[in-house]
């Protein structure tokens, strides 16, 4: 069986990051979104609520999990015995970030692969950064992410402007 994990901070996950673990688990037999506890960045979302919310917006699959991780990517690989890293591509500037880590997982363990599946183009446009910045003044996010995500998004403003 083949284990992939699609890791990230998905803080929030974007439609874009919806249809990456969808298209994954089309083709693995198993895949774990692994939510990343990043004491560097400073998170809107709770490590837990963006675990949730990842649960809630994706459609009944009896093929993907969701997990916290604080460890090492790798770490979390060999956990779950996941031989692949999904990591989504949008444009050449995602390349040297991306490069850089799949170099380093690579050294940490060369037996976990990281594989780069290209962003649908409907969704290429997409972060979390930018749905962020878009809710922070007032704008829709509807369609940006997934529908659970909008009203949350949304609401964690208001409450940070009272
Ligand atoms: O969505 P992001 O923020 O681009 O995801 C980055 C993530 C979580 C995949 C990356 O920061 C990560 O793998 N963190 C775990 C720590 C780790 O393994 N670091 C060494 C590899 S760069």
């Amino acid at each position: 069986m083949t284990v992939a994990i699609c890791p990230g901070s998905f803080d929030p996950a974007t439609t874009g990051h919806m249809d990456i673990i969808i298209r994954a688990s089309r083709i693995y037999e198993k895949v774990i979104v692994g939510v990343a506890d990043n004491p560097q960045k400073r998170s809107l979302f709770s490590l837990d609520e963006r675990v949730e919310m990842i649960k809630e917006a994706l459609p009944e699959s009896k093929n993907v999990d969701v997990e916290a991780f604080d460890s090492l990517l790798v770490s979390l690989a060999h956990k779950h015995k996941a031989s692949v890293i999904i990591r989504g591509l949008r444009a050449v500037s995602d390349f040297e970030h991306e490069f850089q880590m799949a170099q380093l997982n690579r050294k940490l363990s060369p037996e976990v692969e990281t594989i780069f599946m290209m962003a649908s183009p409907e969704y290429a446009y997409l972060s979390s950064s930018a749905v962020r910045e878009i809710a922070q003044y007032g704008g829709s996010v509807k369609g940006l992410v997934p529908p659970n995500i909008v009203e949350p998004l949304t609401r964690v403003f208001q409450s940070k402007e009272v």
